[in-house]
């Protein structure tokens, strides 16, 4: 297949690119789209064919489900049976980088679900998703734009690198802003659940809602006999090529860890920026932001998590074990998944 690919930073005179790109996810094709958390490769979310061939493009296996992105809040009415705690949410989030999983209605294909009777619905910031779902008519069955067991995508190339050949379009709208995925919330039990921490936080949730429980699969791993809340808990999570370890314990105990680690040239090593002056000649310096500004550390993680991986001499990657709080929740979820919960105490 040939992917053809579009710039389009500024949806006011892009138009006919956007409106090409939607009739294509009307017709069953696959469009890569930018959205502020991660990049997304949509389909018409109402056609079993089109999900049916997401879960091929990226390898995925089609018993983990995909979320709708729907234009506005209210649309999800026509998809789920949604309640007061849905429209406290919408009202506070929506859109934004959040994603409620409630009971299906009919009219969502089972093959969208991967076979369940929940729906995960997300309403989108960004300009080029909200107007691409706009001018498609129908919600966008998305998945991250990553092949299964990669990291997902905050860069048009990681997309190309990954997905060339195997979807219609590729939209470039420039870096995903926040770098990880959306928060997803359960809306479907008898208590509201974070199942994945992302940019809306655990303490935001509980402003908004009250209560919520946090699955365990979210800072544990998957215990044995365990049934996964997420389908997408129970999958081999990305991990990089050389193990990863994460350091726990005092700043200064970990920077003198790194210190020492970085004299291998065999090394790489995910420091806060301020570390770097500190460091020694010699391993790979990867700087994911200032200590304090998770915002940049989560935009970042992502790719240069796939930059470690295209160095070929680098055997054992380092990085600071994020704190289990705020944003850092969601660094943490995620930097635990590649690590394979490999930490140690320095
Ligand atoms: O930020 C995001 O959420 C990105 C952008 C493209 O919107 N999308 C994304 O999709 O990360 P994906 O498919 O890579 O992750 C969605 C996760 C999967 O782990 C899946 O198992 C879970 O959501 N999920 C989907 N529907 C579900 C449902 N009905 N019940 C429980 N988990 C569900
Ligand atoms: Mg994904």
């Amino acid at each position: 297949m040939k992917t053809e690919l579009l710039t389009v930073l500024d949806t006011t005179d892009k138009n006919a690119e956007i409106a090409h790109a939607a009739d294509v996810i009307c017709h069953g094709g696959l469009v890569v789209f930018p959205t502020e958390t991660v990049y997304g490769i949509g389909g018409n979310g109402t056609d079993p064919l089109a999900a049916e061939a997401i879960y091929r493009a990226k390898g995925r296996p089609s018993d983990n489900p995909l979320i709708l992105h729907i234009s506005e809040p209210k649309e999800a009415e026509k998809y789920a049976y949604t309640n007061d705690l849905y429209d406290r949410l919408a009202a506070q989030f929506m859109p934004g980088p959040l994603t409620v999983i409630l009971p299906k209605k009919d009219i969502v294909p089972k093959t969208v679900t991967g076979g369940l009777d929940t729906v995960a619905l997300r309403c989108p910031a960004h300009p080029v998703a909200h107007a691409l779902i706009k001018a498609a008519g129908v919600p966008i069955a998305a998945p991250s734009a990553n092949l299964s067991g990669k990291p997902s995508p905050t860069l048009a190339s990681h997309v190309v690198n990954d997905l060339l050949g195997k979807v219609d379009i590729i939209i470039d709208g420039g870096a995903a802003e926040v770098g990880l995925e959306s928060t997803i919330v359960s809306l479907a039990g008898e208590k509201p659940t974070l199942l994945r921490p992302g940019a809306i936080t655990y303490d935001a949730l509980c402003l908004a809602l009250g209560e919520v429980e946090i699955a365990p699969a979210v800072v544990e791993g998957l215990r044995e006999n365990e049934k996964p809340l997420s389908p997408g808990m129970k999958y081999r999570h990305y991990a990089p090529g050389a193990p990863l370890t994460l350091l726990d314990g005092e700043d200064e105990a970990v920077t003198a860890f790194m210190c020492e680690a970085a004299k291998n040239a065999n090394t790489g090593i995910l420091c806060y920026d301020e570390e770097i002056p500190k460091m020694p000649q010699g391993a790979v310096l990867f700087s994911v932001g200032a200590k304090d500004d998770l915002s940049t550390q989560a935009h970042r993680l992502f790719a240069v998590l796939r930059e470690a991986d295209t160095n070929p001499n680098i055997t054992a990657l380092f990085a600071h074990l994020p704190p289990q709080k705020g944003l850092g929740l969601a660094l943490y979820n995620r930097l635990i998944r590649a690590a394979a919960h490999t930490v140690k105490k320095v």
